[in-house]
């Protein structure tokens, strides 16, 4: 089973999958968790590019790097654990390129992202996708302690619409699990099980 979280820094995303997590371990399930861009040493490298706030690189490239990073992650490692029948958990996917590179960057038309998503996934679907609510304001908030990388040099517009994207998407997409994410870590963590009781014992 392949669960994806999704939402603005500082959502919640890692605190939510650490409990998702040791939840799941302790119900006698295989869990393993990845972070995108990241998770293989080819897309660990080519996290350091995208992320380091010294380059300049142009939005066709960035969104190109993404999915050279997802790709790797997924041949090298979700598919051949999905087929062991291990849960894997992502800490972001391909729904982060459309809201970021795609209604963000507005670096192709979403049509275009879509098909690039899809090579980029190896035409893999997550069963279920958390996106975890909340507003800019929280967001700056929550990660003003954080030093700040290349993607979080963004202007406000950028990210008004990376929201606006996640907003449209979770609107459409069935698989898409929208999660009011003012609550407290545990309260959060309530309704992400609830949800996933349509899928799993727990
Ligand atoms: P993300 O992985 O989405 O960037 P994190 O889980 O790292 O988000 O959380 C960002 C910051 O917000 C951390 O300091 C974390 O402790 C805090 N945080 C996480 N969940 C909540 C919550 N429900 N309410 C308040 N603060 C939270
Ligand atoms: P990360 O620190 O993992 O995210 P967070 O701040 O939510 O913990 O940084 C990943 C950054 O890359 C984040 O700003 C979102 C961005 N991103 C994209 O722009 N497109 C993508 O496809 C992915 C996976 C991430």
């Amino acid at each position: 089973m392949l669960i994806t979280f999704e939402g603005i820094d500082g959502s919640g995303k890692s605190t939510q999958i650490d409990l998702l997590r040791d939840k799941l371990s302790k119900r006698g399930y295989r869990v393993e968790v990845f972070r995108e861009p990241g998770g293989t040493d080819i897309s660990e490298l080519i996290r350091g590019m995208l992320l380091n706030p010294e380059l300049e690189i142009n939005p066709v490239t960035e969104l190109l790097l993404f999915s050279a990073a997802r790709s790797q992650l997924i041949a090298e490692k979700v598919t051949p654990l999905l087929n062991e029948d291990a849960i894997v958990i992502l800490d972001r996917f391909y729904d982060s390129t459309t809201a970021y590179q795609g209604y963000g960057r507005e670096s192709l038309p979403l049509v275009q992202i879509q098909q690039i998503n899809e090579i980029a996934s190896h035409s893999i679907t997550p069963d279920i996708t958390f996106y975890l609510k909340i507003s800019l304001e929280e967001s700056a908030k929550r990660t003003s302690h954080m030093e700040k990388d290349r993607m979080e040099k963004s202007s406000n517009s950028f990210y008004e619409r990376v929201v606006l994207g996640f907003e449209e998407m979770a609107k459409t997409e069935k698989r898409i699990k929208t999660i009011d994410s003012r609550f407290s870590p545990i309260e959060i963590h309530r309704k992400i099980l609830q949800e996933l009781k349509a899928f799993l014992p727990l």
